[in-house]
């Protein structure tokens, strides 16, 4: 595996796989490695010609009473991670590369960047959307792969990629939980043994609401309802919302019709958590 921290030398790779006719993979990521990082990984392998995977803590897409400076990094393990995988390249910008002095350009995709996530944390997805474009437009990627766990985020950048004419496939690969249930964050690693524990009540709720679905219940409030009970049953807990969506707009439903996204995001103390689950209907 090679290892490249400079734009120019990445860009000269990238342009020379291209001449040979190789399609690219990019797997874009903060880096500290869980199974869910990995599995796209794997997927990207499988897929592309080459793969490279970004390690990058995007200060832009962090608020400034977020956890920038805590956000766990560990490159040397993920490196070492990666070359056992068999990743061809892994590029590690530093932030005066991507955000050089004088930067100005924000990509912002209006309607979908304010909605979930995004309400309290403002300029979240602005930060998001402008890193991947920066590195879309570095690596030229035939293919880029984004975890579930994520919804919104990849489904702003489908958007962002379907307006701008990008010629990048977006992957979206299913959410990778612990055997008890808790979705895959890097954030994971805060959470004391009781939070641990209080955080199992989101896979938890998720399950029970798709479970009442699958049994017929389509009232959007009922369901609601149902999540912020057994969030509420845990102590220490604090719900930052909880939301039955449409997959394009991410308007709120009143019923489910076809298909809807769960999605919900909670604080444990300082932690704030995100699960979420795609609920089907057959007509
Ligand atoms: O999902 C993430 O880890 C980040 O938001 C991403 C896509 C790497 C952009 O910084």
């Amino acid at each position: 595996m090679k290892t490249c921290t400079q734009i120019y030398e990445m860009k000269d790779i990238v342009k020379n796989l291209k001449r040979q006719g190789m399609r690219i993979g990019l797997v874009p990521t903060m880096g500290y490695f869980h199974e869910g990082h990995l599995s796209l990984v794997r997927e990207c392998i499988e897929m592309a010609d080459r793969t490279v995977v970004s390690v990058f803590v995007n200060p832009a897409q962090f608020g400034p009473n977020e956890d920038f400076k805590q956000y766990p990094r560990d490159l040397e393990r993920d490196s070492e991670i990666l070359e056992k995988k068999g990743v061809d390249y892994l590029f590690v910008p530093d932030a005066e590369q991507i955000y050089p002095q004088g930067f100005k350009t924000y990509v912002e995709v209006k309607g979908l960047q304010d909605k979930l996530c995004g309400r309290s944390r403002i300029g979240h997805f602005r930060g998001v959307c402008t890193v991947v474009l920066k590195l879309f437009n570095i690596l030229n990627p035939d293919l880029a792969f984004f975890g579930q766990k994520d919804q919104q985020q990849a489904i702003i950048l489908k958007k962002m990629a379907q307006d701008l004419d990008l010629d990048v496939k977006i992957e979206v690969l299913p959410i990778v939980r612990e055997e008890d249930g808790l979705a895959l964050s890097s954030r994971n690693v805060y959470l004391s043994t009781e939070q641990r524990k209080a955080a199992l009540s989101l896979s938890r709720s998720l399950r029970e609401v798709q479970q009442m679905v699958d049994k017929g219940e389509r009232d959007t409030i009922l369901l609601k309802k149902k999540i912020q009970d057994i969030i509420n049953s845990e102590s220490l807990v604090r719900i930052d919302y909880i939301q039955i969506v449409d997959m394009e707009n991410l308007d709120p439903l009143p019923r489910i019709e076809k298909r809807a996204l769960i999605a919900i995001a909670v604080y444990f103390g300082k932690v704030r958590l995100i699960d979420n689950v795609i609920v089907y209907v057959k007509e």
